[in-house]
């Protein structure tokens, strides 16, 4: 049985999680077939942003499948952890844009899975956290790393060491997620993105990306090199085409 609903409406994908039963939990099924899904549309052109979310109205993703764990052994646990960040990797790296609807609760990987994400939509209802260390663990798929850079040290220390859930409004006020809204406000996040150039919007999402972590001067470095890269695409000279003859550019992603 597949592991995901996919639903595609022009160049925006839904992809949906299939596990309402289990809260959406991430099994090494779930994850092997995520980093499919992410390797199709990176390879490809036609998708350009795709809404992740999950079944049902309880949960986006409870995070590990605590009942596939249980049956783990040592090496099995690490050499799942090791799929689960290459695959949430290679979803942050791609040139797609992924919007998280995060429909219920998002608790540890469920809140990781949704930090990869280029931006994130949450149901009034959601809930958030990092609740890795009341189970004796550490988030364990980048939270320790991506929520201080998206929310600061501060704010991000004390959802950690606290393991304490915060509310769709809360994680509005703490930059957690974007905006509190529906399934279509994050297709209509996903839509708004693909009415820009494909290239320019890529390289913009890789120079944020990449440049955080970087001191200015190389971030500024950083950005001009990306920048460059859409100085030789037609969509660029469309852009000022479109812009002259005061009109709705046509961007080809070339
Ligand atoms: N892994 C596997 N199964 C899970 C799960 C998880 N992470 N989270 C929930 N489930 C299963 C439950 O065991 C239950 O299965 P059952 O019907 O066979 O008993 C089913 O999903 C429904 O769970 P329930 O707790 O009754 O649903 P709820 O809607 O009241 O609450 C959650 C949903 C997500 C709030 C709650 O299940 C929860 O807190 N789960 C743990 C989340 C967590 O701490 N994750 C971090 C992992 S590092």
């Amino acid at each position: 049985m597949p592991e995901f609903l996919i639903e595609a409406t022009e160049a925006v994908e839904t992809w949906t999680i299939d596990g309402a039963a289990r809260r959406n939990a991430l099994s090494k099924a779930m994850v092997r077939e995520l980093r499919g899904h992410v390797e199709r549309v990176s390879s490809g052109r036609s998708v350009r942003a795709v809404v992740l979310t999950g079944a049902g109205d309880k949960a986006f993703c409870a995070g590990a499948d605590l009942k596939e764990r249980a049956t783990m052994s040592e090496p099995e646990v690490r050499e799942f952890l090791s799929a689960m960040r290459e695959t949430f990797r290679s979803l942050e790296k791609s040139d797609c844009v992924f919007v998280a609807f995060i429909n219920g609760a998002a608790f540890g990987g469920g809140t990781e899975l949704s930090l990869c994400c280029d931006l994130r939509v949450a149901a009034p209802t959601a809930e958030l956290g990092l609740t890795e260390v009341s189970l004796g663990i550490i988030p364990g798929a980048g939270g320790t790393q991506r929520l201080p850079r998206l929310i600061g040290l501060g704010a991000a220390k004390e959802l950690i060491l606290t393991a304490r859930r915060v509310s769709a409004t809360e994680a509005l006020g703490l930059g957690l997620v974007n905006r509190v809204g529906t399934l279509d406000d994050a297709r209509a996040l996903a839509q708004q993105v693909c009415q820009n150039a494909p290239i320019a919007v890529g390289a913009a999402k890789h120079a944020i990306d990449e440049g955080a972590a970087l001191g200015l001067d190389e971030a500024l470095a950083l950005e001009q090199r990306h920048y460059a890269t859409t100085l030789g695409t037609a969509d660029r000279l469309e852009g000022l085409a479109a812009f002259a003859q005061k009109r709705k550019p046509a961007f080809r992603g070339e």
